[in-house]
Parts: C-alpha cells; structure tokens; sequence
C-alpha cells in the first residue's frame, strides 16, 4: 500500500484529545443562555405534575422562593412566567389578563422581592385567560386582529406594572409589537424590553404545554389563521424584520428543534440578539426516550442546547435550564 499521494490534511488530528477539541470548539453553551420557563398556579402549599412534561411541576407563588432557588444559585439569568388561570376566572376577552392582582403579576412582584436580580419575562397573549383558548378575540368564530391588539397592550402595561423586564408576545396578531412599544413608552416603562415570539409557527409541538395550562381542552379549532405555517421560511424573516422595526429589542423562533433552519436565517439575516423556544413537545420528546433508556440524559440535554447556539442563538427558553446550569458547572 502506497502513501505517496495520501493527503496531508488529517482533521481527526483536532479531535485526537480533550484539551484540542476544547481549543478548537467553535459554540460553547453557558449558563448565561438559559431562560426557564416555569408554571404558576393559585392556592397555597401547591405543586403538581404536568403528566405529559415528566419532572415538571406546576407551583404556587407561595412556593416560588423554594422552586427557583437552586436556579438562581446556579447562575441562570431569567425565568419566563406561564400562569394558570382558573375556568372561574376566563371569560371570552380575557378580562383577567388586565387585573394587576392577577396570578402573573402577584408571582412577579413575589419573584422580584425575593430575587430582585433574576431577571422576568411575561408572556403576552389571551390564551390563558380566555373562555376559548385562543390568543385573541373572536368574533364570527375569527380571532380579530386589532381590538385583541389593544387588550395585549393593556396586558403588557400591567405586566410592566408589576415588575417584569421583557414582554414577550406570542399572540402573532399584525403590529402587536409597536403597539405595546407605544403603551409601554407612555406609561413610562421606557427601558421594559420586548423579547418578540416573531416566528411563532402553528406547531404540534404546544402540546404538553396547553396540557399543563389547562388550555387545551378548551380551545376550539386550531391557530392557523395566527400562528405561521410550518411550511414557511421566507415568511419568518418578514414578520422579524416587520417587529424589530416596530421595536422588538429581541426576536424568538419557535419550536426550536425542528426550526433550527429558522434561527440561522434570523440570525444571518438580521445580526439581532436572537432566541429559540425548546417547546414542551421538545421536552415531552426527549424525556420519553430519556426515561425508557433509549437516551442519555445528560449528554442528550446538553446536545440538544448547544445545537441552538450553534445555529445563532444567543439564548433557549427550556424547561431543562435548571439541570442543564447543574450539568454545566459539573464539566
Ligand atoms: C401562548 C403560548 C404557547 C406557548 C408559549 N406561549 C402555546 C400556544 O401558542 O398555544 C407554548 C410553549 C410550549 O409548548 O412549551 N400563546
């Protein structure tokens, strides 16, 4: 066997040990890049499971300060909040949504107190506070563009109120962000950021979380009419450019896995601080492999957070940032 012509570019040579795969990596994942989302429920002394999110839990506000701790000591920069709203209290126009003692804003103003250095990000839209799940309003069985564009503003002014720092919109409705960029200003929350749901598909993978919200049961019909096509790439980066015109400070794609093509456009595009939500059905997905064996937890956790940074993500709102933080300071 002849090595004459054998081509003197070897690239196994950098991945021959551990320190030369570390020199030559290109996307690191820190801690720094994680949001968590977390589920806020009424009562006290409460914490159940959501049965299709294993691990996850729905927690009273009196059980904040426990729940979030270990994230908080381990670095992890932001929580997003998700409330559930009782039947009792959801009405067709999403009344509560506008209530500064509603459960979203009495879990930010307990966040604050107790972490005033955590940062909060309220999401925007109806969903769980209407009647009929849906993220606006309806009327002759269509979810109406600008009268549910008022309500949002409402809601994220009273959000803002009660001590959130970024508004996140995951309504999809036309002109939302300058909107509420408008109210925001003119209420004086100048420097409350919006972290804008800009490509938010109508996805299959918002299972688990209408589950855990009680939502799913109630929402008649699908968001196809809102949420974009699952078949559309072109589209996500015209609805990006329309909201960081509008004001949008940062933009979020969503689901994140099956969208990873989405994000290096974004982000390619638009050079903007750009973030990935992994999505319940993510979750679901890969804790249902994980716990039948059929994955490695932990190396899988930390693959499946470094692909986003790899496409261009700056950041991942996932439900694994508190153990994703613990695995991170172990390596
Ligand atoms: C509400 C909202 C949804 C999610 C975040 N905000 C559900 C939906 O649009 O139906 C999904 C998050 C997840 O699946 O983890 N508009």
């Amino acid at each position: 066997m002849s090595y004459g012509s054998f081509p003197s570019t070897r690239p196994r040579r950098n991945r021959i040990d551990a320190f030369t795969r570390r020199l030559v990596a290109e996307t690191r994942l820190s801690v720094d890049d994680l949001i968590w989302p977390i589920f806020v429920c009424e009562g006290e002394n409460i914490r159940t499971r959501v049965a299709s999110m294993p691990g996850i839990e729905r927690v009273s506000v009196d059980l904040l300060d426990a729940h979030l701790a270990e994230a908080v000591a381990l670095g992890v920069p932001a929580v997003a909040i998700f409330p559930i709203t009782p039947s009792e209290v959801r009405d067709p126009v999403g009344t509560e949504s506008g209530n500064p003692n509603n459960l979203m804003c009495r879990a930010a103003r307990r966040i604050k107190e107790v972490y005033p250095e955590l940062g909060i990000i309220g999401d925007v839209a109806l969903d769980p506070y209407t009647d009929h799940g849906h993220d606006g309003l309806i009327e002759d069985g269509y979810v109406v563009n600008d009268a549910s564009v008022e309500v949002l503003v409402r809601q994220s002014v009273n959000q803002a109120r009660a001590g959130v720092d970024i508004i996140a919109p995951s309504d999809m409705m036309d002109g939302r962000i300058g909107a509420i960029r408008k109210g925001l200003d003119e209420a004086g929350f100048v420097n409350t950021r919006i972290m804008s749901y800009a490509a938010k598909y109508a996805s299959a993978f918002y299972g688990p979380f209408r589950d855990a919200l009680g939502s799913g049961d109630l929402l008649k019909g699908d968001k196809k009419t809102y949420q974009m096509d699952p078949a559309n790439s072109d589209e996500a980066l015209r609805e990006v450019a329309q909201d960081l015109a509008e004001g949008a400070d940062m933009v979020m794609v969503k689901p994140g896995m099956p969208y990873l093509d989405i994000i290096y456009r974004v982000r390619d595009r638009f050079s903007a601080p750009t973030f990935a939500y992994q999505v319940s059905g993510e979750y679901a997905m890969l804790m249902a492999a994980i716990q039948n064996g059929w994955l490695d937890r932990e190396r899988t956790i930390l693959e499946s957070l470094l692909a986003f940074k790899r496409a261009g993500c700056h950041g991942v709102l996932t439900y694994f940032a508190p153990e994703a933080a613990k695995l991170l300071r172990k390596q």
